[in-house]
């Protein structure tokens, strides 16, 4: 293990440039309220068609706790803050044991620890700013085969992060013990960072320490091929014309029966994809704005071009800066 030393060079972003030149101006402000609110988010990409884990049922008062009853009918399912973050509150429960509920780690919940994280979740526990939340109920992703391996216990998910349209970086995010069944780097899982011309890892990042193998499992990191990619990328292109923020991260899972599916938006993406990927992002958000005013109006197809011919621009910026 090696400590990464960031470097200028290197043509990373940092948290004060993407607030103030990225997120502050390509993200109009309007749009905030969709994509922090993670049911918001839903309802809308549903009415465009856009894949996400079904929805079984929301509780936006203490009033509705009764609702939470209808869980007893479920073997697995997953609970969520609408506007929380970083994983924080999302109880993955993987299956049933007699009336209690077993979370990805093993750890049994009964219905009264379950009301009881639900009303904290609408109390605002996990949410954004403290603010009162809605909580709900949705399908449990199943890992896809081609992670089984590595991934422990939870699902995989990939971060695309898409600059005016064209998708610019992304990471695999693998689960691991300490993660709890979630995919957030802040819970301890793992990045890595992807060869996007292809969807393989390379390596990875494990709380700003760069690693080759995981932590749980000890299968290698790189080499790993993410199955639907193309597909993937397409579907990210497709989704900036549905919320026009120019500078987001799609969280994807891939479940081994519905195949992709979009989990969340974030419009303030985190910024260790760079250490996942070994690899600055304002060469690559350079790259796109060479091509002008309208990027983003052009049509996916030819955004994902733009994407390809970035990455082969770029590529030749990381051989320079290394020799
Ligand atoms: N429906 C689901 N099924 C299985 N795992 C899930 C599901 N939703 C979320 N997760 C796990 O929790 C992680 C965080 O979920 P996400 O919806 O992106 O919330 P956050 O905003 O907290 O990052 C995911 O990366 C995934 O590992
Ligand atoms: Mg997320």
């Amino acid at each position: 293990m090696i400590c990464l030393n960031p470097k200028k060079k290197f043509g990373l972003l940092g948290m004060n440039h993407r607030n103030g030149w990225y997120t502050l101006i390509r993200n109009p402000r309007r749009l905030y309220p969709l994509v922090d609110d993670k049911l918001k988010t839903k309802e809308c990409l549903e009415s465009h068609q856009l894949p996400s884990p079904e929805l079984y049922f929301s509780i936006n008062h203490n009033f509705e706790l009764k609702f939470l009853r209808e869980i007893k009918f479920l073997k697995e399912f997953v609970i969520k803050p609408a506007r929380g973050a970083e994983g924080r509150g999302i109880l993955v429960l993987v299956d049933k044991v007699g009336t209690q509920w077993k979370k990805a780690s093993g750890e049994l919940l009964s219905m009264d620890d379950i009301e009881y994280h639900v009303s904290n979740i609408l109390a605002g526990l996990y949410s954004l700013g403290g603010l009162d939340d809605q909580a709900f109920i949705e399908y449990r992703v199943r890992s896809h085969v081609a992670f089984r391996a590595v991934a422990f216990q939870g699902v995989p998910d990939i971060r695309v992060i898409l600059y005016r349209g064209v998708p610019l970086m992304c990471m695999l995010r693998l689960p691991t013990k300490e993660s709890d069944g979630k995919a957030n780097l802040h819970q301890g899982a793992v990045g890595a960072g992807l060869n996007m011309l292809e969807g393989i890892t390379m390596g990875g990042v494990h709380h700003s320490l760069l690693i080759d193998r995981h932590p749980d499992t000890q299968v290698p990191i790189a080499g790993l091929k993410v199955p639907f990619w193309e597909s993937m990328l397409e579907t990210a292109a497709k989704t900036y014309e549905v919320f026009k923020m120019g500078y987001i991260g799609i969280d994807f899972v891939i479940d081994q029966i519905l195949g992709p599916l979009i989990l969340e938006l974030n419009a303030r993406p985190g910024l260790s994809i760079q250490l996942a990927n070994r690899e600055g992002l304002l060469p690559r958000l350079r790259a796109v704005d060479a091509y002008g005013a309208g990027v983003e109006e052009l049509s996916w197809e030819r955004r994902l071009e733009i994407s390809r011919e970035m990455l082969h621009k770029t590529s030749s910026f990381k051989k320079e800066t290394k020799a």
